[in-house]
């Protein structure tokens, strides 16, 4: 059995406005590259003028953002880009005039635009002079950035740069930067839960250099362990052969057979989540041999004798710490459907995903697209043809649906 680790790093886009606090700025980029994230900047030209392009990319190490106008910069990563393939957006510091034109919708640069097109969380951290930070007209934008859903980092009070005392100094990098850790925590909609997830066949062995195997080649289930991990659970992906490679951040355990495959799963619960999208073979070889089977002259069959495998599904399904939700897969090269439904029966689990196999249109095995059909206690529901990815988030977002509807403590909180 080899293991491979775990742990993801989020991603943020970081706007530094104009402000003497953008020095503030610099720290945080530190501080959350030290964690792994993945920081890209966008300086508005008030920002430039604290700090230079040159150290926020020396830190960031990556290009750094300044011109919506600029075909380098859109060319590089247009501002609907930057802002998709964030997990989130902080503006820090954030002036008064940025915080004004979020309020109205106006896009007139990189930072102002990319925030309009936006379409994930954001944290403003405003950095102003007191009597700017007290206007009426400041504290009417926070509290329509507020109503918009946008999350205030509130300045402290202090000696500003200018020499006055009041309140709208940004507070200190380390400050924003647990504001930032607690929400990404937060915002994932599978953040404390734990996922286990079977990919792949599994190989029994016949004798030293011989095995019984199958077609299996973990695509499906190693694409719904990237996006569970993609959601915020925390995953263990239990492998059979694949030629695929263990997906990034992700704690990954490759076995060979059946019995290694359910031995690690089992040494892996509790968890809130299992989905066994792996094909495990029915059978192992019941009279394997320690040294290579020679042929014999004269003896032309030879006698394999079989015997059942584990059932992990049903094993699992039937724990009294069983997973919240146990989800397994059925596939069939005919009556897909009535097998689904007998299987979700016998096996005591609470989703089958079917899909016929064999078939030119679904070859399934090795294949990069895939039809499946979830058959849950009161529903069947077809999806359409979609690659395995698409297939995976999917399937991921009616997890998320079903744990939300039956809201539980995480396993972590449950005893084992
Ligand atoms: O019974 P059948 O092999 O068709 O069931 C398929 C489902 O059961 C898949 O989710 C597969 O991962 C799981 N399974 C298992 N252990 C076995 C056989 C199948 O967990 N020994």
């Amino acid at each position: 059995m080899t293991e491979s680790s775990p742990s993801s790093p989020p991603s943020i886009l970081l706007i530094i406005s104009g402000g003497i606090a953008a020095y503030k700025s610099l720290e945080l980029i530190r501080l959350l590259k030290k964690t792994g994230t993945t920081v890209r900047v966008i300086l508005t030209k008030g920002g430039a003028q604290f700090v230079t392009p040159l150290s926020v990319s020396a830190l960031s190490e990556h290009a750094v953002y300044t011109d919506l106008w600029s075909l380098k910069d859109e060319s590089e990563m247009g501002h609907i880009r930057l802002s998709r393939e964030a997990d989130l957006i902080v503006v820090a510091p954030a002036s008064a005039n940025l915080i004004a034109k979020m309020v109205h919708g106006i896009a007139d640069d990189l930072a102002s635009t990319t925030l309009l097109a936006s379409n994930k969380p954001i944290i403003v951290s405003p950095a102003m002079n007191p009597e700017m930070w007290t206007k009426s007209s400041t504290q009417r934008n926070i509290a329509l950035l507020k109503e918009d859903g946008v999350h205030i980092i509130s300045p402290t009070i202090g000696e500003m740069a200018c020499g006055e005392t009041g309140p709208g100094r940004m507070p200190e990098a380390l400050e924003i930067f647990n504001v930032i850790q607690n929400f990404l925590i937060k915002e994932k909609p599978l953040s404390g839960k734990k996922a286990l997830v079977t990919s792949g066949p599994t190989f029994e062995p016949i004798d030293p250099v011989r095995y019984i195997g199958n077609r299996s080649s973990g695509k499906q289930g190693h694409a719904i362990a990237a996006e569970l991990e993609r959601q915020g659970a925390s995953v263990t992906l239990i492998s059979g052969p694949v030629s695929l490679p263990d997906p990034a951040h992700i704690k990954t355990i490759r076995v060979e057979t059946a019995e290694c495959m359910k031995n690690a799963v089992l040494e892996n619960l509790p968890a809130d989540i299992f989905v066994g999208a792996a094909a495990v073979a029915d059978w192992r070889i019941e009279n394997q041999t320690a040294q290579k089977i020679k042929k014999r002259t004269g003896s032309p069959t030879l006698d394999l004798k079989l015997t059942e495998n584990p059932d992990i599904l049903q094993i699992i399904s039937n724990l009294p710490n069983r997973p919240q939700l146990v989800i397994g897969f059925a596939a069939e090269t005919h009556d897909v459907l009535n097998f689904a439904r007998a299987k979700l029966l016998k096996k005591g689990c609470d989703w089958i995903i079917a899909n016929q196999v064999g078939t030119d249109e679904n070859p399934v095995f090795g294949s990069d697209r895939n039809q499946v059909t979830l058959v849950t206690h009161t529903l069947t529901e077809d999806w359409p043809v979609a690659s395995k990815t698409t297939v995976a988030k999917m399937l991921v977002q009616k997890i998320i649906e079903e744990l939300r509807n039956h809201e539980q403590p995480s396993c972590h909180n449950r005893s084992a």
